[in-house]
């Protein structure tokens, strides 16, 4: 409460920085501060959980194949006064993931704590005419991006015998939808592969899980969200309320402060033998 408090007197006096700084200390005291790199960070639900997390005093290395987006995201968190540094990082690239780890230790800040895989696109087509490049590239960014930069980043998580791996999944993760091939046959491979990586990382005090949202309002969905206006003759608001939140009984978008705060669970130590998991967010839609 009396950090709630404070948070108030901040945004009612403009004390800037004070929520940051004062989060930052508490961190530091009970060494819980971590170094966060999260991938597609330059837009929706990884910015958003960036910005959250610094929110909470860790340092964000804040990844995306659009610097100047990163960037953005990261000078947002700095002039907060939070922690954040930004580096172009397309996760379809297989020598510039084998370079994170020296780009995070030339940083003077490594190792990383925690990696959270988030960078994604959709693209919405029944298979027959789904370019079968798009659909590689798809599943190169959503579960070949992961795995390949799971790898590069385990060795520094096993020495240090500490690691937190989240993928941001989908309610996609666990059921289908139709014309998107790609997306649900990525989403649902990160559940596999992550149960594997939950037995390989098992003697170390890493884990690895999936948080697995409905929708959430980003740019990705505000593009599906118009598609489907156009192609079914509706506004967007019908859209919405006929076709996107229909299977869920909440009928509501996932926030980001919900996937926020799911992420700083899975880090702190109440989580620490909780891996190889979905955690649904799904506002009931899997229960129906
Ligand atoms: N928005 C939703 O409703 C929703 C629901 C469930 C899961 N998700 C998942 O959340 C994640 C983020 O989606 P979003 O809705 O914020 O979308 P978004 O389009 O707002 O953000 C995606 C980000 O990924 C980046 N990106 C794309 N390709 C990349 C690549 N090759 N390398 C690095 N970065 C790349 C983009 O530049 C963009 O900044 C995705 O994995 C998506 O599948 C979204």
């Amino acid at each position: 409460m009396f950090i709630n408090e404070l948070r108030l007197s901040e945004s009612e006096g403009g004390l800037d920085g004070l929520w940051y700084k004062l989060n930052q200390a508490l961190n530091l005291l009970d060494f819980s501060f971590m170094n966060i790199l999260i991938t597609g960070a330059g837009s929706g639900i990884g910015e958003g959980i960036a910005t959250g997390l610094a929110e909470q005093g860790h340092r964000l290395f804040v990844t995306d194949y659009r610097l100047d987006a990163a960037q953005a995201v990261a000078d947002a968190i700095n002039q907060a006064g939070g922690q954040a540094l930004a580096m172009a990082l397309d996760v379809t690239d297989p020598e510039a993931i084998e370079h994170v780890p020296d780009w995070v230790a030339a940083q003077g800040h490594g190792p990383i704590d925690v990696l959270i895989n988030n960078a994604g696109l959709q693209h919405v087509a029944p298979l027959e005419d789904f370019d079968m490049d798009h659909w590689s590239h798809l599943v190169d960014v959503m579960l070949n991006g992961v795995a390949r930069l799971t790898r590069a980043l385990l060795p520094s998580m096993r020495e240090q015998d500490f690691g937190r791996i989240i993928n941001i999944g989908s309610i996609h993760s666990l059921v289908a939808s139709p014309y998107k091939s790609a997306y649900v046959a990525a989403k649902h491979g990160l559940m596999g592969f992550s149960k594997v990586m939950a037995l390989e990382t098992a003697s170390s005090d890493i884990t690895i899980n999936t948080v697995c949202p409905t929708y959430v309002r980003t740019p990705l969905v505000d593009q599906q969200i118009a598609a489907q206006a156009k192609a079914h003759g509706l506004s967007e608001d019908e859209v919405v309320e006929t076709i996107m939140l229909k299977p869920m009984p909440k009928k509501v978008f996932i926030t980001f402060e919900e996937l926020t705060g799911i992420c700083a669970f899975l880090l702190s130590p109440a989580a620490r033998n909780i891996t190889g998991q979905a955690i649904v967010v799904d506002g009931g839609w899997t229960v129906t």
